[in-house]
């Protein structure tokens, strides 16, 4: 069994360790900075299962939800996605189909009747090749052209690596041979508490964005961008999460509370500001920067005491929350959005940075 303990370091200020689990192919990479704050990732989905980062008073804690051993994550029984990179299409697609160029793909309808985070064997489920670099690790794969449903045999890769300013960079590059719709993000579940606290509606959020998309009953967007002034989606001043979750809204009561899409209030196409979350009680601050148009907060509604982490505490109902960067979910189906499609000859290229700090 693989128990997730880092292990030798390499040179540099940033240091990457690297451990073998019983699944040869399945490895454990650790990155490491001067403050003490570490971020284990294995090639198993390219996964982050866990960032250990310190409090106000220093003390260090795990803040990402996971497991202690690589069979859990395989083995796991409602797939929550935990700290995995989804896609090739992370969110969902209404119906599981999409046309481009005027063929008709069809997708797996995994979550209802429509398509989410890939599919059945989406990215977060297969092992990616690795490459330690200097100080980053860079996981590579290869999605089939048909593989899911998918056009076009796409050659994927995300580079992790951690500054001493206490970043996690993903920056995620991509080819194909053929059209085809390419939306990847990394869906690590925080509590700045430390995994395994009860909760993450003590925390509080700010989110960049003027809209957010509402949705149907099954989160697929109606297609509207709707103003968040005046309603539960504002998270333009910074409030407490938990504040007005049980207004009565439909759009909440579709999510089982906060499961939306926000449309970021962009200035251009550098990595900026969507996102930043604080736990007043460690003092942790967590802020996300993205190049993506747009911003998934998922308040970890399915969680329901079932899953146990690895610290063997039960995942409770809203116990961790996911900060998705992505593009709108079901663009696809929705031209006038922002473009997902990727045709040959073309670069996908993406950063999301997940900046830890104190205050
Ligand atoms: C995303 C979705 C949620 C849920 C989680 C995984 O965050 O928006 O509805 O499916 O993934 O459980």
């Amino acid at each position: 069994m693989l128990s997730l303990v880092t292990c030798a370091l390499l040179t540099c200020n940033t240091a990457v360790g690297v451990e073998v689990s019983d699944f040869d192919s399945i490895k454990l990479y650790t990155l490491k900075n001067q403050n003490e704050m570490v971020v284990d990732i294995t090639n198993y989905g390219a996964t982050i299962t866990s960032i250990r980062v310190p409090d106000r008073a220093g003390n260090i804690a795990d803040v990402a939800l996971g497991y202690r051993s690589v069979e859990s994550y395989i083995n796991a029984i409602d797939r929550p996605y935990f700290g995995s990179v989804v896609g090739r299409y992370g969110n969902r697609i209404a119906k599981g189909s999409f046309i481009l160029d005027n063929n008709k793909y069809t997708l797996a309808t995994n979550d209802g009747q429509n398509h989410l985070h890939g599919g059945k064997m989406g990215f977060d489920k297969v092992v990616w090749k690795a490459e330690v670099l200097e100080d980053s690790v860079k996981f590579s794969y290869l999605a089939r052209d048909g593989e899911e449903g998918y056009p076009g045999n796409l050659a994927l890769s995300v580079t992790y690596s951690l500054t001493d300013d206490n970043e996690i960079v993903m920056h995620y590059e991509a080819t194909t041979d053929k059209p085809t719709v390419v939306n990847v993000t990394n869906h690590t579940y925080f509590n700045l508490s430390g995994e395994g606290a009860t909760t993450i509606n003590d925390h509080v959020l700010h989110i960049n964005a003027s809209k957010f998309t509402p949705v149907d009953a099954g989160l697929i967007p109606t297609g509207e961008l709707r103003d968040v002034a005046e309603t539960p989606f504002d998270f333009r001043t910074p409030k407490e999460i938990g504040r007005d979750l049980d207004a009565h809204d439909t759009q909440l009561k579709y999510g089982l509370g906060y499961d939306h899409n926000w449309v970021l209030d962009r200035i251009d196409d550098a990595v900026e500001l969507a996102a930043m979350l604080y736990e007043p009680n460690s003092g942790r601050v967590l802020e996300v920067l993205t190049t993506e148009p747009a911003l998934q907060f998922y308040g970890g509604n399915f969680l329901d005491g079932r899953l146990v982490g690895k610290s063997g505490k039960a995942y409770q109902h809203r116990s961790g929350l996911c900060l998705e960067t992505q593009h709108s979910p079901d663009s696809p189906n929705r031209p006038e959005w922002p473009s997902t499609v990727l045709r040959p000859g073309e670069k996908y290229n993406t950063t999301t940075v997940y900046r830890f700090g104190v205050k």
